[in-house]
């Protein structure tokens, strides 16, 4: 299926740190619902997207999804994408041992190449860098998947070493890269992440 999809531009309007939603030019990002749990194990299930993440087993279940947007606490920062009032993938970051926010995300496979990971992904960024006032970000990517290293790559992040990382779905670890973004190294960026 190819769809009609507007082109981004880089607007992005940040919400207040109290507002849960945050509006970039093409999506929506809101916090996840019991009502997603279909549409989410439809989306993170494929395949082609579980196992690319660490987290979402294969198969991917309702129940499990259920299970997920239940288990999602305060400490944790998950939105849903919406496009036009669907669902199509999700973002947020989680605060890792050393403080840093690592950023992850995931879009529906029928969504993909039209730049919403890069939109989302931005909207993240900016939101750890500025409201939650996070000094360093992290993120990695299954050595095999060279379009989430594109995404990262676009939004500023520098690959600091490899590893091996651990996926729910292929049950088994696979090589890794990992990347950072500090607040300077972002200043000093400007507008000139690829
Ligand atoms: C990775 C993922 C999030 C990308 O989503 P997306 O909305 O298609 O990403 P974008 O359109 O913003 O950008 C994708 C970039 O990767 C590039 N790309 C796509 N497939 C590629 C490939 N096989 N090799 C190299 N680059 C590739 C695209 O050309 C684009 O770069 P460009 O803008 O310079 O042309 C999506 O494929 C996905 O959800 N995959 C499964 C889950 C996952 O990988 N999550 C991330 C875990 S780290």
């Amino acid at each position: 299926m190819k769809m009609t999809v507007r082109k981004k531009t880089m607007q992005t309007t940040i919400a207040p740190v109290a507002d849960p939603v945050i509006r970039t030019e093409r999506l929506t990002l809101r916090p996840l619902t019991q009502l997603d749990a279909a549409r989410v194990a439809e989306l993170a299930g494929d395949w082609d997207v579980a196992r690319m993440t660490v987290r979402v087993p294969y198969p991917y279940t309702l129940v499990d999804a259920d299970e997920w947007i239940r288990s999602i606490s305060d400490g944790e920062y998950v939105r849903g994408m919406e496009l036009d009032g669907t669902l199509i993938g999700a973002c947020g970051y989680v605060v890792d041992d050393s403080g840093a926010a690592e950023i992850g995300y995931w879009i529906g496979k029928p969504y993909w190449g039209y730049g919403f990971a890069t939109e989302a992904g931005r909207a993240v960024v900016a939101h750890c860098l500025g409201p939650e006032g996070f000094k360093r970000l992290v993120c990695c990517h299954f050595a095999d998947n060279p379009a989430s290293a594109r995404v990262i790559r676009k939004l500023g992040f520098r690959l600091i070493g490899s590893c091996s990382g651990w996926s729910d779905a292929r049950q088994c670890h696979a090589p890794t890269l990992r990347y950072e973004q500090t607040r300077s190294w972002s200043r000093f960026l400007g507008g000139r992440a690829a």
